[in-house]
């Protein structure tokens, strides 16, 4: 059965989260930060517990004591006093777990009904995977196995990117995961879907009749979807290394925020019918089947030794884990075409990078210009109109139009009507993962990324990988600090377009706020 689309303000029934990977990264940096904001909002309700499992020995005491450290070092929200601190910090516990040992999951279960009577929580287990996907399916298999999954209320695998390496080893996992769970039972994490201005696209575009009228190829010149990074591969050389850009962001966060872009209107909001349509817009991506095809749409680059805001930096060939004579891509640009009525001759242009001059994540629209051989357009130079969500970390949106400069001169000049969402006091937006996490909890699936979409996004992301196996003569070097190799630029200018300025207008652009 489909889970419906869940309004609940609180997680009424309570639910048991196992996060396995509780001494990692993610746990540390995104998931307790994200369970406490919950709690401290009041979603939670006090019906819930949180049990840590990794392979490393721990006891309660240290491990609260871990989640603590990460809360103050993470967390949106301060930890209030003492008491509060204690009430939260008794909803977790740890289990050192041997994840290829059934034995241990048979015991977890024993131990998992206890501390479901104490909380009174009705059965209701939810698995984050916070590990290595290589363990994703001895986790599932022992998970079923050691009896975990045998319980009155719902059970829910949440699991982090990257899903497979390409689409037959994505297959591959799918196989395993599904041979335990089924479909509507897995979530994949892709936080992007999390965040505030990518949910935020669909009311936009749904709800306002400035812009669904004009959604389409009679009135859109081109979309650009940019995700630059400042930072390099830090410590996640060993990862990147074989990853790259393409799989890292392309596969997963670009194209998701396109298809939130390009949609047709779902029939209703439910999550099925909102992923059914953006798998739509997956399948109706331009394939580029030949080398010649991706060469000509396709451009990367790897970041060469640079500086940013005076500091000199290393090039990626010179990054720790990262092989010396690597050709794995720090950046990725595309022109991108859905081929389907609305979008039919528009191009998307997507770029992401690392080691750019700042860290950022706009999707531009561009609209087609006014007609350039009549009235206003014979006499001035008239700028096209732009709409800008800026996702990330502004969050707003403007709205660029074209205005009388006050005088007698009768000059034109842009306007940009900015609203900056992330100014406003007193707004403090939730963490994707904050978001997501509770979603997973009350079943709605909506912003989680369902196997029909993971696959269509690798068959196109994999046609790239295969042609770029062929020769690396393409592989352009930038400076780290620049924004990326300049045949990024040749591809909007071949077409009579160019990349719009991130973060900010242009300096002859009026802003009203
Ligand atoms: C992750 C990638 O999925 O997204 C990272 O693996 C990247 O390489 C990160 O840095 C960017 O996320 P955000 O939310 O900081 O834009």
């Amino acid at each position: 059965m489909t889970e419906m689309h869940n309004q609940e303000s609180i997680l009424s029934d309570g639910a048991v989260f196992f996060i396995f990977g509780a001494t990692g990264d993610l746990a540390r940096r995104k998931l307790f930060p994200a369970i406490y904001s919950l709690y401290r909002e009041g979603k939670l309700g006090e019906r819930f517990a949180v049990v840590g499992l990794a392979r490393r020995p721990r006891t309660n005491d240290e491990f609260r004591v871990d989640v603590r450290t990460s809360i103050d070092e993470f967390c949106r929200y301060d930890v209030k006093d003492n008491g509060e601190w204690e009430r939260f910090a008794e909803h977790f516990e740890y289990k050192p777990l041997d994840i290829n040992n059934v034995d241990g999951f048979r015991e977890l279960n024993v131990q998992t009904e206890e501390i479901e009577r104490k909380f009174d929580v009705p059965g209701n287990r939810l698995f984050y995977m916070a590990l290595a996907p290589e363990l994703f399916g001895s986790v599932s298999h022992n998970l079923r196995d050691g009896g975990m999954l045998d319980t009155e209320g719902w059970t829910r695998l949440v699991i982090e990117k990257p899903f497979g390496y390409d689409l037959e080893s994505a297959e591959r996992l799918n196989e395993q995961l599904s041979s335990v769970f089924k479909e509507e039972q897995i979530y994949r994490i892709d936080h992007y879907l999390g965040k505030e201005m990518v949910q935020n696209i669909e009311v936009i575009r749904f709800a306002n009749a400035f812009f669904e009228p004009l959604w389409n190829n009679k009135h859109i010149a081109n979309i650009q979807i940019s995700l630059s990074e400042t930072v390099g591969v830090e410590e996640r050389g060993g990862y990147y290394d074989h990853a790259g850009a393409l799989r890292d962001m392309a596969q997963n966060h670009m194209l998701q925020m396109l298809t939130m872009i390009a949609m047709e209107p779902p029939s209703r909001l439910h999550p099925e019918d909102i992923r059914d349509e953006k798998v739509k817009v997956l399948r109706s991506l331009r394939q580029y089947h030949t080398a010649e095809e991706v060469h000509e749409h396709v451009i990367r680059g790897q970041y060469a030794a640079g500086a940013m805001k005076g500091k000199a930096l290393p090039g990626y060939r010179e990054e720790e884990k990262v092989n010396p004579a690597s050709v794995t891509e720090t950046y990725f640009a595309a022109r991108v075409f859905v081929d389907n009525f609305r979008w039919a001759g528009v191009p998307f242009y997507i770029r992401t990078g690392k080691r750019l001059p700042v860290k950022t994540t706009e999707v531009v629209v561009e609209f087609k210009s006014m007609p350039s051989n009549v009235y206003l357009g014979r006499k001035h130079k008239l700028e096209p109109n732009l709409l800008v969500i800026r996702v990330n970390p502004m969050e707003g949106i403007y709205v660029r139009i074209n205005g009388k400069k006050p005088g007698a001169e009768g000059g034109i000049q842009p306007l940009a009507m900015d609203f900056c969402q992330s100014c406003m006091i007193g707004i403090n937006t939730p963490e994707a993962y904050e978001r997501l996490i509770f979603d997973a909890a009350r079943g709605d699936s909506t912003y989680f990324t369902r196997w029909d979409e993971v696959a269509a996004a690798w068959s196109f992301v994999d046609k790239i990988a295969e042609a770029w196996r062929e020769s690396n003569d393409d592989l352009h070097q930038y400076p780290a600090g620049s924004w990326g190799p300049q045949a990024a630029n040749e591809l909007l200018e071949q077409d009579g377009y160019r990349w719009w300025p991130v973060n900010g207008q242009e300096e002859d652009t009026v802003v009203w706020k």
